[in-house]
């Protein structure tokens, strides 16, 4: 995934101009996290590159075609997760794909969508309602229905944002689990350093609006990460001081 001509822009109403001059190219099948202080446009390039709002310049490029609207092979996970609360977990799953064929499906095509809860350790739940799952468990519902669609780019905006520290490092796990069975090419938008850095091969830093590329950094820690102490590991200390470098700078001028 890269940005063509490596600009783009993205502006908003008069006055506001959400990222600028944005040039990033992710690798195939790599997982890449981006972070960056509150407003600095994080969603926005998300957004843009699930082709749900044009750049104002510039374009996305997937496999060298640019993205002109929403795209059948990229699924995504939301800020605030959405889940229709009238419809069974498996429903709101399947919702994805009904909105993909513009059809109910067949129960082939259930069985398909289902398995991807079962990926995502909710077997048994699937006729329950949101409303009768647990934060973290309702999250990996959003997870089931991005990758429902089979998608090759997985585009996440701060999926464990809302939840609590213990439940977001067992999801980490579960993420990282996940895209070992499931090969796709991750964005992920986190606050989180420590988060950024367990997950990703490579961590983009943001400046603060209007968005720009400030740090990258490639993450070589060993994998599967979850069997190592990885967090303790000198590398992991040196990537973490070096990025709140980064970003620390941006945060004290955003919020100024
Ligand atoms: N629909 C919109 N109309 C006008 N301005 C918008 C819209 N969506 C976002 N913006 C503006 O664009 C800028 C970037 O917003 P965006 O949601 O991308 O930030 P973010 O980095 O995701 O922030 P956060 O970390 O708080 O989620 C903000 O100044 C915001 O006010
Ligand atoms: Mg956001």
């Amino acid at each position: 995934m890269k940005t063509e001509t490596g600009l783009f822009t993205r502006k908003w109403t008069p006055g506001v101009v959400a990222l600028r001059d944005i040039s990033v190219d992710i690798p195939e099948f790599s997982f890449v996290s981006v972070l960056g202080p509150s407003g600095c446009g994080k969603t926005t390039l998300l957004r843009v590159a699930a082709g749900l709002i044009p750049p104002t310049s510039g374009a996305i490029l997937i496999d060298d075609k640019p993205v002109t609207g929403p795209r059948v092979g990229s699924g995504m996970v939301f800020q605030y997760i959405g889940l229709m609360p009238w419809r069974t977990i498996e429903e709101n799953v399947f919702f994805a794909r009904e909105m993909q064929f513009h059809r109910p499906l067949t129960e082939a095509e259930k069985d398909k969508s289902r398995a991807f809860l079962k990926l995502v350790g909710l077997s048994g739940f699937e006729k329950s309602f949101p409303h009768q799952l647990s934060g973290g468990m309702q999250q990996r519902v959003g997870i089931a229905r991005a990758l429902a669609v089979e998608p090759d780019v997985l585009l996440m905006d701060e999926p464990f944002g809302a939840l609590d520290a213990q439940t977001r490092l067992v999801l980490q796990d579960e993420l990282l689990r996940i895209c070992g069975e499931y090969r796709a090419t991750v964005m992920f938008i986190t606050h989180d350093i420590d988060e950024a850095i367990y997950l990703s091969d490579q961590v983009i830093v943001m400046s603060r609006r209007p968005g720009q590329i400030k740090f990258v950094v490639d993450v070589n820690l060993p994998k599967p990460r979850h069997e190592h102490d990885v967090r303790k590991s000198p590398e992991f200390l040196d990537l973490r001081s070096r990025l709140w470098d980064a970003l620390r700078d941006e945060l004290r001028e955003t919020l100024a």
